[in-house]
């Protein structure tokens, strides 16, 4: 019965372990899309970047993953006066982007 006990508190410990591991992947993840698909030449993030947009270096404090997973994907329908463009990026960029992103506070 204790060796059941045991068992399954190992289970969980390591599914949650998993879990958190998964989520500092997926914001590294973000952070290599963030370079890659330029959002770097509008925007500041960690103190690199250019200022053309508005400094991301505190967004998460602001937005939560979902608002910012809709704006990913089209930043017109949030706002349709948004200057900022349509990126063309897969939804496994826009998941890894709105958790990175969301990681910034
Ligand atoms: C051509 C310039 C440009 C590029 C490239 C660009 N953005 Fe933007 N972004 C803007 C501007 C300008 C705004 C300000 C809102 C508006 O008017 O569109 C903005 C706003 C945002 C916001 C909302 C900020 C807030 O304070 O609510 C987020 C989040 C964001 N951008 C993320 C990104 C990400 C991630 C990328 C790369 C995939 C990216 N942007 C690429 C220009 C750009």
């Amino acid at each position: 019965m204790i060796a059941r006990v045991v068992l399954l508190v190992a289970v969980v410990l390591a599914a949650s372990c998993a879990q958190a591991q998964d989520g500092r992947a997926l914001i590294g993840q973000g952070r290599m899309v963030f370079r890659d698909q330029g959002c770097y030449g509008c925007h500041t993030a960690e103190g690199m970047g250019t200022s053309i947009g508005p400094d991301l270096s505190r967004i998460g404090a602001k937005r939560n993953e979902t608002d910012l997973t809709r704006w990913l994907r089209d930043p017109s329908t949030h706002r349709p006066s948004a200057h900022m463009p349509k990126l063309e990026l897969t939804e496994a960029e826009i998941q890894a982007l709105a958790a990175y992103l969301g990681s910034l506070r």
